[in-house]
């Protein structure tokens, strides 16, 4: 079984509650909401009142991804917007274990992610500490870019390092890639321009999982 989180990076801000609204009606599990500081990464995106707003009309699990730098210092505040999940990323600070307990503090779960350069055996001092791995398969910023193919050989070096642990994958994945990936491996996968970017969001999600499962 496989947990589709849509991501809203690629929705219409225009009307992101009926986006929201549509990927749960489409039954994706998970809500995957991209926050970028225009520093980590060379893009800005949104922030903990956004979440905060949809949070409201939501059940989904909130899959909060900080590309951010010292993200220790907003683990509060997308705690308190509902967020389900906080993932920040191994590159983005010298605390990690330290924010990986803050977010844990909370009761959600913490998600470390490594970028498509950072090695898998990078993660073995932190592991235990985190309930999710998130790999990333295109380099962090934007939405649409291509999958990196030697992504799937990383995603099989983390299952085999952590087999019972829940492992995200997040760039570039669609409904030709998705069995691939999932084959790999991972359990959780972000999806973007594949879910949002189409006009019947949930058949969209429906394509993914059928192919993803197949
Ligand atoms: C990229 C983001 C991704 C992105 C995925 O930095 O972390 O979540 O929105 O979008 P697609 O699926 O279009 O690659
Ligand atoms: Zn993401």
């Amino acid at each position: 079984m496989i947990k589709i989180s849509p991501s809203i990076l690629s929705a219409d801000f225009s009307k992101l509650g009926f986006d929201v609204d549509r990927a749960e009606k489409g039954g994706a599990e998970y809500l995957h909401i991209d926050v970028m500081d225009g520093v980590f990464v060379p893009n800005i995106s949104l922030g903990a009142p956004i979440q905060k707003s949809i949070r409201k009309q939501s059940k989904m699990v909130f899959d909060t991804h900080l590309m951010i730098i010292d993200p220790i210092r907003y683990v509060d505040d997308f705690a308190k917007a509902g967020s389900d999940i906080i993932t920040i990323h191994l590159e983005s600070c010298d605390n990690v274990a330290e924010t990986l307990e803050k977010i844990r503090s909370y009761g959600i779960k913490a998600g470390l992610s490594i970028k498509p350069k950072t090695p898998v055996t990078a993660l073995k001092p932190f592991i235990g500490m985190f309930d999710m791995l998130l790999i990333m398969s295109v380099e962090p910023g934007f939405g649409g870019q291509s999958f990196i193919p030697e992504s799937l050989d990383k995603i099989r070096e983390s299952r085999a390092l952590l087999p019972e642990l829940d492992i995200e994958v997040d760039g570039g994945i669609n409904a030709d890639n998705i069995n691939e990936v999932v084959k790999a491996g991972a359990n959780v996968i972000v999806a973007g321009s594949a879910v949002f970017g189409k006009e019947d969001v949930a058949s969209a999600i429906a394509l993914l999982r059928k192919n993803g499962e197949a």
